[in-house]
């Protein structure tokens, strides 16, 4: 029988108050892992109550910031002692390859750091306003901050918004997504052991209509932070005006990779391959429109096809592995719905991967690497973000042409531009409206550096100092001196 998990509210561990749970599932078998409350809105409630409450209270918020910063450090020590673990839960709940998973336990451990460093860094200004008076600028913590997570990567994106909230003073109500909630669940207790103080730090488990959608109507909640479809972001925008929350969203994309033909194509093959069929495509920045200059297209199409056929379907679990199954049956669906769209649409198929073998998964959720050709302009395939991994790829032959197609899209958050001379990078960089463009790379993420959207893929900032500022606002005090 699968375990049951208990939510985190006050610090305390409970179930529902309405007694629901919620299955949770490892994609690779399909077979149900864990059991976890199905929050209602009166558990959502409780949470942020506490959250309240530990924020008014000041037990957080007025703590010495050198000892704030201590604990997020020993926070960051507990996450690396439990690196194989946290790592495991998260292949068998998110169904991604080991190596990966072990890359976002230690990023997750990292951001604790790199925020808990900004604690003892943070300063206002005084500003000149003559001199009879001084003006103060504060920077002072938001308050409550509601946290709604995606399961891409469950544990990353979590601490993406948790880190910087925590250092910035607030209070936080965590809700990962329904289908992975196991690592989110290990925090409470690291938090405990570092020192947290109760009430800090909550976790809800349950999905979006019944524990989402709660506590973005909270009136206790001052702050909600975002990831996850556009269709829920507007939807969270809308429902955040009704008592002008703040409110930062993350919300996908559908960006471009443009290959000139001068480029290294020793890296920009593999690179390309990367930035739509890692983490199995379930990554909002995937660059999965790519452009390739006219005259080495057919043979980017003919290298891109070898490098896709050389992907490795399987577990996690599996050492061999290079993509593991998506995160749901739905999921699945959805990404067979667009490549029979792309069919439906003129596309013609360059390559599909092969699926597993093993029966042990056969229950699992796996799309293999899929290529296309020949997309027409303004199909879905072109316009609508995938999450799975399929790629396609278009000819162009001027510059100009092909920053006019990267920006033919209604999101901005991600681009990839491959060619070797620096100025042509640099132009068509600055040309691209999107959040962040990469020269001869695809995906890095750093979190020094700022993370988030243009146009509908969403705005505030993620990772970086501007991270942190999305969670304070900015106080005015003003003093008369004479
Ligand atoms: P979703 O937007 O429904 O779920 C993301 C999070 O929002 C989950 O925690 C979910 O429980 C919560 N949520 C859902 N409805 C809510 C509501 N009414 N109020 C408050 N919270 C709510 O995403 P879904 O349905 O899992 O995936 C659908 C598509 O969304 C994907 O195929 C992908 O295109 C996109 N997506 C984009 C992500 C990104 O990183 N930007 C992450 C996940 C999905
Ligand atoms: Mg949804």
């Amino acid at each position: 029988m699968p375990g049951e998990q208990l939510m985190y509210i006050g610090g305390r561990w409970i179930p529902s108050q309405d007694g629901l749970w919620l299955d949770v599932y490892n994609p690779a078998t399909g077979a149900v892992l864990a059991r976890v409350p199905s929050a209602c809105a009166r558990d959502v409630d409780a949470a942020c109550q506490a959250a309240r409450t530990a924020f008014d209270a000041g037990v957080w918020p007025a703590m010495a910031e050198r000892a704030r910063a201590r604990i997020l450090f020993d926070a960051a020590n507990l996450v690396r002692e439990r690196r194989q673990q946290l790592a495991m839960l998260e292949v068998t709940n998110s169904g991604k390859p080991m190596q990966d998973a072990l890359a976002d336990v230690d990023e997750a451990a990292y951001l604790l750091e790199y925020y808990a460093g900004w604690i003892t860094k943070l300063s206002g200004e005084v500003l000149p306003v003559g001199p009879d008076a001084m003006s103060l600028v504060l920077r002072e913590p938001m308050g409550v901050v509601a946290a709604i997570v995606p399961w891409n990567y469950p544990l990353l994106m979590a601490m993406q918004k948790v880190a910087p909230a925590l250092a910035a003073g607030c209070t936080v109500i965590l809700k990962p997504a329904e289908q992975t909630p196991m690592t989110a669940l290990e925090l409470p207790e690291i938090f405990e052991l570092a020192g947290l103080p109760s009430g800090v730090f909550n976790v809800v488990t349950g999905d979006g209509p019944g524990a989402g959608e709660p506590l973005v109507r909270h009136p206790m909640v001052d702050k909600i932070s975002f990831t996850g479809s556009l269709e829920v972001g507007k939807r969270i925008q809308r429902i955040a005006a009704d008592s002008v929350k703040r409110v930062t969203l993350e919300l996908g994309g559908k960006s471009p990779n443009i290959i000139f033909s001068d480029a290294d194509l020793e890296r920009a093959i593999p690179g390309t391959c990367l930035g739509v069929f890692w983490n199995q495509g379930e990554v909002c920045s995937a660059t999965a429109r790519v452009y390739v200059e006219d005259g080495i297209f057919d043979r980017v199409v003919e290298l891109i096809a070898q490098e896709a056929k050389k992907v490795r379907l399987g577990s996690g679990l599996d050492p061999a592995t290079t993509m593991g199954p998506l995160i749901s049956q739905s999921q699945k669906r959805r990404v067979e719905a667009y490549i029979q769209s792309a069919q439906d649409d003129g596309a013609s198929l360059v390559v599909q991967g092969a699926l597993p073998v093993n029966p042990e998964l056969s229950g699992g959720f796996y799309v293999a690497p899929t290529v296309f050709v020949g997309a027409a302009k303004h199909s879905k395939i072109m316009m609508e973000e995938v999450f799975g991994p399929v790629m396609t790829l278009t000819r162009f032959t001027t510059e100009s042409e092909v920053i006019d197609k990267a920006n033919d899209t209604p999101y901005g958050l991600a681009a990839a531009v491959w060619t070797r001379q620096i100025d042509r990078g640099l132009r068509v960089g600055k040309a691209i409206r999107a959040g962040t463009v990469w020269i001869n790379d695809s995906q890095p993420a750093p979190s020094e550096a700022p993370w988030g959207g243009y146009k509908q893929s969403g705005f505030g900032r993620e990772l970086g100092r501007q991270g942190l500022e999305e969670f304070l606002e900015t106080k005015h005090l003003f003093i008369r001196l004479h």
